[in-house]
């Protein structure tokens, strides 16, 4: 058993859904989540520049002693997992595999769609995770970057995002994929719109929910897990000044938020 907090982070509010998985699936942890609220979106930047910022996320968070590190952001999932995996002697735990299992598991043709940033969908972490779990499955992918903002706008059931979903969507729709891997930690709120655009014949895969088993499934497994009778206490910090953060987490998270903390990396991650 460990008493230690689950790290978690992400480029900003999005790994709140990926946050509120694991609340529910282990309600008795605690955890500390890092949203770099400075820097996003990670989404249109270069793999050396996400890994760079992944690595002093993770550095803080190490430093605050976690148990187990969730990369709650599939970009830097895509092009920094290995090397903190390499660089931190602790489980770490992507949103990718997870996904990327899920899919396979649910896809009876082997045609399989995946959805991201620019960033995610370039680097192929997708294709080549669903390939290694089923080398036959085809893998047609699209990035979405618009769905980004609408989802932080919280236009996830207006007009726009619904033409915005056609534009990006019907070639995958009309290319038969039987499930859509949402690879983005914003894509879960726009859910219904995805899923309409899609039609009924289309599985969408949440790697969150994905994501939350596996941390659970780890944590059993080395005997690290709190009891569970207990309740966990979760604490929040961000890269720039909380308020934006506040006001669409609670959005995100499907509950409210407790005390947010801005902390500043380059001083070592000194507590503004
Ligand atoms: N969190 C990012 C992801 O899941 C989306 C937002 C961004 O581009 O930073 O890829």
């Amino acid at each position: 058993m460990s008493w230690q907090a689950i790290g978690i982070f992400d480029s900003g509010v999005g790994g709140l859904t990926v946050l509120r998985e694991i609340f529910r699936a282990l309600p008795q942890e605690d955890t500390i989540y890092f949203g770099d609220t400075a820097r996003v979106p990670y989404g249109t930047k270069s793999p050396e520049t996400v890994a760079r910022y992944a690595h002093e996320i993770t550095s803080f968070l190490v430093r605050r002693d976690i148990k187990l590190l969730v990369v709650a952001c599939n970009t830097a999932s895509a092009v920094a997992l290995n090397g903190l995996k390499r660089q931190f002697p602790i489980p770490v735990v992507g949103v990718i595999e997870p996904g990327a299992r899920r899919a396979v598991e649910v896809s009876r043709s082997g045609r399989i769609g995946v959805i991201g940033t620019a960033a995610t969908i370039k680097s192929s972490a997708y294709t080549r995770a669903i390939k290694r779990l089923n080398p036959g499955a085809e893998v047609l992918t699209r990035s979405c970057p618009l769905f980004v903002p609408l989802a932080e706008e919280g236009w996830t059931d207006n007009e726009v995002a619904r033409l915005t979903a056609r534009n990006y969507l019907l070639e995958l729709k009309e290319a038969g994929v039987d499930t859509l891997v949402l690879g983005c930690t914003h894509y879960p709120l726009l859910k219904p719109v995805i899923a309409e655009t899609m039609g009924s014949d289309v599985t969408l895969v949440d790697s969150a929910e994905e994501t939350a088993r596996t941390v659970a499934a780890i944590l059993a497994k080395k005997d690290l897990l709190r009891p569970a009778a207990e309740k966990g206490n979760h604490h929040y910090f961000v890269s720039d000044i909380p308020a934006g953060f506040i006001r669409v987490g609670n959005r995100f998270l499907g509950g409210r938020l407790g005390d947010v903390y801005q902390v500043n990396l380059d001083n070592d991650g000194e507590e503004c």
